[in-house]
């Protein structure tokens, strides 16, 4: 059974944060899931939401704060007292995490409107570039097909999983485009006709985001490849 820990084990400590990526390695999960975009001074940071109101003690939008105002802000309280010192971390700390911890990153690249597509992409690449990750460890996701052809030119030897919350009818096209490994959907819209269709035509199939194994117990015989979840705990039992 392959599990990925959605945002780190995003159930036991504050999402995206070193504290949940540590979880998923002290349990055992070959995955985590990350969400990168880029501060005010183009530093590719982990945090899923535009704002870092949700997710921090601070207030504002990702992309207009710099690095040093992201990361003097309590990444952790929000979710427990136990987890004060969490920063958000940079996409490059959590790579060389990742590295140190054997765990294999499924990068989400997370775009909002008027994010710069190419650049996001590109800081993403110098990253992995200059850290000289094993770039089989890595696979990259996004709801946005552009991106996925921007990093596809930039790094075409990192996989790619398509996003999306519903299957389209044209997906076979789009995978091809995208020249993909992987369909990611939303776990309450895939049928097993279309992941019959998806696995026929040779693309892993994932979803997102199971917290409950009992509602996708059949889905391991249709031929899901992986549910990523904030709660890797509670498949231990099934
Ligand atoms: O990669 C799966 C999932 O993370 C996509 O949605 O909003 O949680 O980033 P979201
Ligand atoms: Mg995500």
């Amino acid at each position: 059974m392959k599990l990925t820990a959605h945002r780190g084990v995003s159930s036991l400590a504050p999402e995206n944060t070193l504290a949940a990526f540590r979880k998923a390695a002290d349990m055992g999960c070959e995955w985590i899931e990350i969400d990168v975009q880029l501060s005010l001074d183009k530093v590719p940071v982990v945090i899923h939401d535009q704002s870092v109101k949700r997710c921090t003690n601070g207030d504002g939008i990702v992309a207009q704060m710099n690095l040093a105002s992201l990361q003097s802000l309590d990444a952790g309280s929000w979710f427990s007292e136990a987890f004060n010192d969490e920063r958000i971390p940079t996409f490059e700390q959590t790579l060389l995490l990742a590295n140190e911890l054997n765990l294999k990153v499924n990068i989400e690249i997370k775009l909002y409107p008027g994010d710069d597509i190419a650049l996001l992409c590109e800081k993403i690449k110098e990253v992995i570039v200059q850290l000289n990750i094993d770039t089989t460890q890595l696979l990259f996701s996004s709801f946005n097909l552009q991106a996925l052809k921007q990093i596809h030119a930039l790094l075409p030897q990192v996989r790619r999983g398509l996003l999306c919350k519903e299957i389209p009818d044209n997906s076979l096209d789009l995978l091809l485009e995208i020249d993909a490994f992987s369909m990611h959907c939303h776990y309450q819209f895939l049928t097993a006709q279309q992941t019959a269709k998806i696995k026929q035509a040779g693309y892993e199939i994932y979803c997102y985001t199971v917290n409950d194994p009992e509602k996708v117990k059949d889905y391991w015989q249709w031929g899901v490849d992986m549910m990523i979840t904030d709660k890797p705990q509670a498949y231990v039992t099934i």
